[in-house]
């Protein structure tokens, strides 16, 4: 017989970055619903604070900490004090992200390095500092990506490059560390409702819908899909799931043979 659990992460100790607003704010708030202590890492201070008061409104221990996941000195401050205020990190999950759209010859290279620097170098910024603080055995490692790593998306070369990197980069990372008893695994969204991602590439209605009929299931993913899949990954019901991606996005990533399909379909009417 299958019991609900609602207290999945009871006691132990969740680090986030990006976690102040959309899909990891979301995540941040789930960890903290299963009686995780949740430490938060975002750029700005103003909404770091919202996010920390909005979790401890619920009873549930949370803190911010104001970082730039470009920056390697600032992280490992921040992986100090999250482990004397809160002990060794059991979850980490990399989320920090920054996107534009612009054609590759409409960006700057610098543009095009920004991109990269938050996504793939923040990814391994943030696991390289958080190494020496993660509970071993025990820690799992969440990375976002996107399914941008795995089929290009015109006015994304930045995205789709970084992510592809973050994949591989989360993968290696399960390899080196497995044997310490370190997972690490691959969240990728879709699009993902209410998020400064798909404010940002999809504005207008049209667009809107476009991202919506890109979904063969016909919908927008929420921020809890992401969370659902995000408490599953690390807590102990995945302990032998380490190296995966795992896509969450209602089959967007199949869309390329389903637009094919609605072509043809639609040219025998
Ligand atoms: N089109 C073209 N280039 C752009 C751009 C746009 N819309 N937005 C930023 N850039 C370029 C800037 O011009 C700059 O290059 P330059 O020095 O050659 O002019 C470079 O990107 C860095 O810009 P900066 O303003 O210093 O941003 P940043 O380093 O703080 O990086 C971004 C942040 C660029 C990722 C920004 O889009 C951002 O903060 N996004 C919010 C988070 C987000 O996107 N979340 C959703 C994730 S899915």
């Amino acid at each position: 017989m299958s019991t609900f659990v609602p207290d999945l992460l009871h006691g132990k100790t969740a680090f986030v970055t990006g976690g102040s607003s959309g899909i990891c704010l979301g995540i941040a708030e789930a960890f903290a619903a299963h009686g995780a202590r949740v430490m938060i890492l975002g750029r700005k201070q103003e909404k770091l604070d919202a996010a920390v008061a909005s979790i401890r409104s619920t009873g549930a221990t949370a803190d911010g900490i104001s970082a730039d996941v470009r920056n390697y000195e600032a992280l490992e401050a921040a992986f100090t004090q999250t482990a004397a205020q809160f002990g060794p990190i059991d979850i980490l999950v990399c989320g920090a992200a920054g996107n534009f759209p612009a054609p590759i010859i409409g960006m700057s290279a610098n543009g095009f390095k920004a991109v990269v620097d938050i996504d793939l170098l923040g990814t391994y910024n943030t696991c390289r500092a958080a190494y020496p603080h993660l509970r071993k055995p025990g820690a799992s490692i969440i990375s976002i990506s996107a399914n941008h790593a795995h089929q290009p998306y015109a006015f994304q070369a930045h995205v789709c490059a970084a992510k592809a990197g973050v994949d591989l980069l989360t993968q290696t990372i399960a390899l080196e560390w497995g044997p310490e008893g370190i997972r690490a695994n691959v969240i990728t969204p879709g699009p993902i409702d209410d998020t400064e991602g798909i404010r940002r590439l999809a504005p207008t209605p049209e667009a809107r819908q476009n991202a919506i009929n890109s979904v063969p299931l016909g919908r927008m993913g929420t921020k809890q899909d992401i969370a659902n899949l995000a408490l599953f990954l690390c807590s102990d019901a995945a302990s032998l799931i380490s190296g995966a991606i795992i896509h969450c996005d209602g089959g967007q990533r199949l869309n390329t043979g389903r637009n094919l399909s609605l072509a043809w379909e639609a040219s025998r009417k």
